[in-house]
């Protein structure tokens, strides 16, 4: 077997760490929730949800990570041998799997936008509904895509942690970020901008109902990749010397930072442009912008190609991050559980991953007919991952370490062995024993019978 790696840097382990936590939930559902809930006091919201749960549950996983400097299932196992708690473990590195295979297929709709804004198709006035349609009921097309996305996230998961995982993050996370900072700033330029900014600075709290509250904690979990094993085995390669809190403050803070971006460049955009609506749904990105970069550089398509190109590699760039963490959770496991190579365990996962995600993109189009509880293929996945699997495994690793572990472990892996200090340590302790796993309880039954 071989030796297991560690991050170099204390720097790589931050940016891998918010590659996997900025994704198309930042870019793509965040905006999708921020135009759905009401704009700015959904943010507020959000922003809380992030500090007082999202945070906390994320050092949890980094300290069991750390810990145990093993695979999410080997890591509950070693903590706590011969119990249930090990499920947690199984569930998270399936959930990984499973999101993945979905995964790809949004992602690989990102790089066909990609390619079809450089091409100049996209700006070729035309019904963006009707493109959107067309393009993921095709049967090859949509396919292709995925397979090719897939393709690019095998080959960096192959070369390994220091090598692959954070060579690539430390190049894509700083261009992500200049990327996102162009997007906002041309977004502001446009004329109309300012009906944007005040849907985003000028909370309402009349909105705030329940269900805000809780789609709200729910975002915040998808969006730090939290509950699915990532997290953990990412942080079974940090350093002995890496701070644990420092991490986890630092990529909550790139990850909300590159969620509200997302926000100021696309609503400013949007609202420049009367004809289309705020609240589009999922159709956010992949049909309504379309229409709103065609009608905002009418005048200077070339403009338009620069601009939606940038915009949709910044997307398939935070996806690819992402997928590399989920490829990342299961191949761990299989190298080290069954002593293979790293190569062979990467191509088990993309393998099997590519199958179920064909089975998916045609759940679109060919076998939209092949339904369970209403919901085709993806959908199924969707819900059974992140509505029912993820909120469980929140709630799960709360308890886990407020309850099961021993207060000194945890105490000790926080402060790295004491010789760091961990102020916020009761306030973190209070969380996970009690206010987190309340909390998402609450997202848990909402979203159930919703
Ligand atoms: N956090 C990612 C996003 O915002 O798109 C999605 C994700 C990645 C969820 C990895 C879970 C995960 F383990």
């Amino acid at each position: 077997m071989e030796k297991r790696s560690n991050f170099g840097s204390k720097i790589g382990a931050v940016l891998a760490a918010a590659g996997s936590a900025v994704g198309l939930g930042n870019v793509w559902r965040f905006p999708t929730e921020v135009g759905n809930n009401g704009g700015a006091a959904f943010i507020v919201v959000y922003l809380l949800c992030i500090a007082f749960i999202g945070i906390p549950v994320m050092l949890s996983e980094f300290l069991i990570g750390r810990h145990t400097r093993a695979n999410t299932i080997t890591a509950f196992s070693k903590l706590a041998p011969g119990t249930w708690w090990r499920l947690e473990g199984v569930a998270g590195v399936f959930v990984a799997f499973i999101i993945l295979s979905y995964y790809i297929v949004v992602s690989g709709w990102t790089l066909f936008y990609f390619i079809q804004s450089v091409g100049g198709q996209l700006m070729a006035d035309r019904d963006y509904s009707l493109v959107y349609n067309d393009f993921v009921t095709d049967p090859w097309m949509p396919v292709l895509m995925a397979l090719a996305f897939m393709g690019l996230t095998h080959v960096i998961i192959a070369r390994g942690v220091q090598s692959g995982i954070e060579r690539f993050s430390k190049l894509m996370m700083p261009m992500l970020l200049f990327i996102i900072g162009i997007l906002v700033v041309c977004s502001f330029s446009m004329p109309g901008s300012s009906e944007g900014l005040r849907f985003l600075l000028k909370p309402d709290f009349s909105k705030i109902t329940g269900s805000v509250v809780l789609s709200a904690v729910g975002q915040a979990f998808y969006s730090l990749s939290l509950a699915m094993g990532c997290l953990c085995t990412y942080a079974s390669y940090f350093r002995s010397d890496t701070r644990l809190p420092k991490t986890a403050m630092g990529v909550g803070a790139i990850d909300t930072s590159v969620a509200v971006l997302s926000g100021f460049f696309i609503f400013p955009a949007v609202f420049s442009v009367d004809s289309v609506s705020v609240d589009a749904g999922p159709g956010l990105v992949f049909i309504t912008l379309p229409s709103v970069f065609n009608i905002a550089f009418h005048g200077v398509p070339w403009l338009g190609y620069v601009f939606s190109g940038l915009f949709y590699l910044l997307l398939m760039l935070a996806a690819l991050t992402s997928a590399m963490s989920l490829h990342e959770s299961v191949t761990a496991y299989l190298l080290e559980t069954f002593s293979i190579s790293r190569k062979r365990a990467a191509i088990i996962v993309s393998v099997a991953c590519m199958t179920l995600g064909v089975a998916c993109s045609l759940s679109f189009g060919m076998w939209s007919h092949l339904t369970l509880f209403g919901m085709n293929l993806f959908e199924l996945f969707d819900f059974v991952s992140s509505k029912v699997i993820l909120p469980l495994g929140g709630i799960i690793i709360c308890l886990f370490t407020g309850w099961y572990l021993d207060r000194r472990l945890v105490e000790n892996e926080l402060t790295n062995g004491g010789t760091v200090r961990f102020r916020l340590f009761r306030l973190y302790y209070f969380i996970v024993r009690y206010v987190a796993p309340l909390a998402i309880a609450g997202v848990f039954v909402q979203e159930l019978i919703a």
